[in-house]
């Protein structure tokens, strides 16, 4: 039911990702972190971007849940919506990511088939997926909305992790898990995503 549009043209322009690039000292690229609700995502998207605007680099957060009060306020969490979701998101962190930010995009996206096509999106390396790997009990456990306890009840619908499907990544670049049973701290989760941005040359 898309419509394609007819007549349309590209538009180059002179200064490019190369150009804005080198003003910013950076590698622009798409940090996207995947993972149930309560699993720790906005935390980790936001203690980055501190840890990275103290390093004088720009980031930009696209949080879904914040997204879905106006980009994606016409969506809802079925399949096909959750996978428009993610394809406007990715379509915007392509855009940040030209831009030359580092754009750190922090959403459920349960399917492995709507974050790959956003990897095909974007030029080899620069998107770098992030797995919250904390178990949905420790997830439960927090239930920080209390969503959790409205979807047991089955007052919502088709919620991720109980009664609709989370596909953890295969081929993810960082992976969050507990050690020793416990979470770790938001600054331990931001040190080993700018660890990565380093060792890979985004930070210059
Ligand atoms: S998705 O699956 O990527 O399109 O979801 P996302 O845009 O990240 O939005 C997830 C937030 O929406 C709230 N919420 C739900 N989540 C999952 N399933 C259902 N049915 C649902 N209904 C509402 C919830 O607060 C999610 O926020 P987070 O930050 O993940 O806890």
């Amino acid at each position: 039911s898309v419509k394609m549009s007819t007549n349309i043209f590209w538009q180059d322009c002179p200064i490019g990702k190369l150009d804005r690039q080198k003003l910013l000292n950076q590698k622009g690229c798409v940090v996207w972190i995947t993972g149930l609700s309560g699993s720790g995502k906005s935390t980790l998207a936001c203690t980055l971007g501190r840890e990275l605007h103290s390093r004088g680099k720009l980031s930009y957060i696209l949080d879904g849940d914040n997204l879905r009060h106006g980009l994606n306020k016409d969506l809802g969490f079925k399949v096909e919506d959750r996978a428009e979701n993610i394809r406007r998101v990715g379509e915007v962190a392509k855009l940040f990511s030209d831009a030359g930010l580092i754009c750190i995009a922090s959403l459920i996206s349960p399917y492995r088939r709507d974050r790959e096509s956003c990897r095909a999106l974007l030029p080899d390396a620069s998107f770098i997926e992030v797995f919250m790997n904390i178990p949905l009990e420790v997830c439960e456990a927090r239930d920080a909305k209390g969503l959790y306890k409205l979807a047991r009840a089955g007052k919502i619908k088709g919620f991720t992790g109980i009664d609709d499907p989370y596909e953890p990544p295969q081929n993810c670049e960082i992976q969050i898990e507990l050690k020793d049973g416990v979470c770790p701290s938001p600054s331990d989760m931001a040190g080993q995503v700018v660890s990565y941005l380093e060792e890979n040359g985004f930070l210059h």
